[in-house]
Parts: structure tokens; sequence; C-alpha cells
């Protein structure tokens, strides 16, 4: 039978990754999508000063909980030297079980300070900073996530693929997506599979996977060792049992209207949990919540309220009038599954 309906397994558990996004993938979502069925986790990308400096801010970026294991610490910077002392002090800081670097950010402040996607205009200068974090980081391992190329005249991630390997990076991710392109576009897949074929070291696949069916066509077209996902997970973190499901054959169905909310309540009083402060922490969750209410109907309106959305108790109102709105009964706190996101789990 098909991916909805049942039947046997025909297509193999390849690991499922979250992508890192800053601001997005703290460790309060990160749980949630563990929970969700996804299987490795990286940090949101992380200064290499800003550890060396141990800036607050920082420690949040790093913090993380025992059950996101296997999770990895993804660093960013231009200077290997820098890097290297960076690798070292965070994995003294926070044990990670591995260091991922980051070789893809496309935002200017970045580029223009020499890390992110501007190193893959200068193949020999990232291969000394990935030789640098190796050397540094010692048993831990160190993967990379790339772009395919600065733009689409340059597409270089074979040849970037290849320096990587041979600096002893044990994986690669590749976004499918030009630094040019920015999140626009397509992601091409083909240069993926080239990256496949051009080196020995697993290959993770990344860029615009939306649910089971694009997993299960990409993982079987580009011959990747694992998927990537970013955006997918923001809007429905259900995204990773969807897949698996369809990879195992068995039945799935997307969380109705109530489930959604009762996700969104539990990721509110998460992040409230972890910050210690509710205030400041549903106005981070403002923006979470446009991409949890996409595809919702009566969004604009529904969106207009969240844009302002101030308590936990609020949220709820809101919530109830829109479950309302739709002829269902709310029982929001009544069903919460509230353990796992208890305040003690947090701090
Ligand atoms: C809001 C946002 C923040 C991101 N932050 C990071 C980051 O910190 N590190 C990184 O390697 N990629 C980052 N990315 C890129 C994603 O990891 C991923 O490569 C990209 O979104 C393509 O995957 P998708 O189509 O599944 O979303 C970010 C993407 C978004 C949308």
């Amino acid at each position: 039978m098909n991916a909805n309906g049942g039947g046997e397994a025909v297509h193999p558990p390849l690991p499922l990754f979250l992508a890192p996004m800053a601001g997005v993938t703290n460790t309060v979502f990160r749980r949630i999508c563990k929970e969700m069925g996804a299987d490795v986790m990286t940090s949101e990308f992380v200064s290499a000063e800003g550890i060396l400096h141990r800036n607050p801010r920082t420690a949040g970026y790093v913090e993380f909980s025992e059950i996101e294991r296997p999770l990895g610490i993804q660093l960013f910077g231009g200077d290997p030297d820098r890097l290297a002392e960076a690798a070292r002090a965070v994995i003294e800081w926070v044990r990670p079980d591995f260091l991922d670097l980051n070789f893809g950010c496309p935002v200017n402040k970045v580029v223009s300070k020499n890390g992110g996607s501007s190193l893959l205009r200068d193949c020999p200068l990232l291969g000394r900073v990935a030789s640098a974090v190796v050397q540094a980081a010692g048993p831990v391992p160190v993967s990379a996530k790339i772009r395919i190329g600065w733009d689409r005249n340059s597409i270089n991630a074979t040849q970037t693929a290849r320096v990587l390997e041979d600096s002893g990076v044990f994986r690669i991710t590749v976004h499918g997506r030009t630094k040019e392109q920015g999140y626009s576009g397509e992601a091409d897949w083909d240069v993926i599979g080239s990256v496949v074929q051009a080196v020995r070291i697993p290959v993770i696949g990344n860029g615009d996977i939306q649910n089971a069916a694009d997993a299960i066509r990409r993982q079987g077209e580009a011959g990747v060792a694992g998927l990537m996902i970013g955006r997918a997970a923001m809007a429905g973190p259900w995204v990773f049992d969807e897949i698996r499901a369809a990879r195992e054959g068995r039945p799935f169905r997307a969380p109705d209207a109530e489930a959604r909310w009762q996700l969104i309540r539990r990721h509110c009083a998460g992040e409230i949990a972890w910050r210690g402060d509710e205030s400041s922490a549903m106005k981070a969750m403002r923006s979470r919540l446009m991409a949890y209410t996409r595809g919702m109907p009566g969004g604009p309106r529904l969106r207009e309220r969240l844009a302002r959305v101030a308590s936990l108790a609020e949220l709820e109102d809101i919530a109830s009038a829109h479950l309302a709105g739709q002829g269902v009964l709310p029982s929001l706190s009544a069903t919460m599954p509230a353990a796992i996101f208890s305040a003690s789990l947090f701090r």
C-alpha cells in the first residue's frame, strides 16, 4: 500500500536532520522536533568570537539537553586559529556529539567578515579552516554545511566537498542553492547528487523538502545518506513523523486544528519556562506563531492578533476563539501532555 494507507516499508530509513535555523532551532524547538521524529540536531550558527568571549547570548545558543543527542554545535568564522580555539572551548564547555562548520550563511554581516558562504569563494582558506577545526576537535567529529556555490556561474560544490573530505570532515550537508539565491528559486538536487558521487563521506541533502513525497523522491534521486529539513519543520514539526510513517508504510494523519493549537501552546509554555520570562518569550514566539498558522483557515485575522500576543492566557483565548469559529470545543489545557514541558526540565 502507499504512504498513507499502511503496508510494508519500502524506503530505507535514512536519518532525518533538523536544519539549523538562527532564531528558530533553540533547545525548546529541538525537543519538539525530536519528539516528532527528527534524528539529528544542530544548534543554530554560533560565532567563534561569541564562544571565546562566553557572552550570555551565546550560552543560550549552545544550551541543549541530553535527550537532544546526537547534537552538534555549528560554528562560523573566517580565521582558522580563532575557530580552532573556539572548537576546543565549546567542546570543553557543553560536550557536543559533533561540531558543524557553517559555509553557507548568505547574510552580509557574516559574509563581510569572511564567514559563512564567503569561504565558498576561497577553497584554500575553507580547507585551512576545516583542517584547523578537525585537529582542534580531536576525537569529536566535525561536519560541514555548504551551499552549491557563490552564484550560478561559480557552482563548485563537488570541489568544495573534496577539499572538506581531505581536511578530515566526516560528513557534509549540501543546501542546493547558491549564496546569491538566498532562499529564492529552487534547490538544485542534481548538484547534490553530483557531490554524493564526488566524495566517499556521507552527504546529507537539504533544500525544499516539504513532505514525505518530496523526501522519498529526493533520497531516491540523489542517493544521499540523510535528509535535512528546515522551513517545513518550522511550519509543521510533524513532517518528521510524516516521513517516517511513509517509509515504514504506516498511516499518517496531519494534526487537526485542535492538536495544532495544543502543540503551539506547549511550544510557548516551553519557551516561557526556558527563558524564565513570559513577556520576552511570547515576543520571541510571535514570528514562530506566524509560521505555525500558515494555511490555517482565517489566517490573516488570526495572524493580526498573534502579532501582538503578549501572554499565554491571551494565546489560549485566541486559540479558543479560532477553534470555536470552526465549530470545535477546545480542551487545550485538559489534554496537554505537560510533563515534557515542565519548568524543571527547562532550567
Ligand atoms: C530563519 C532561518 C535561519 C537559518 N539559520 C541557519 C543557520 O544558523 N545555520 C545554517 O547552516 N543554516 C541556516 N539556515 C538555512 C537552513 O539550515 C536550510 O539550509 C535552508 O532553510 C534550506 O532548507 P529548507 O528548504 O528545508 O528550509 C537558516 C534558514 C532559515 C529559514
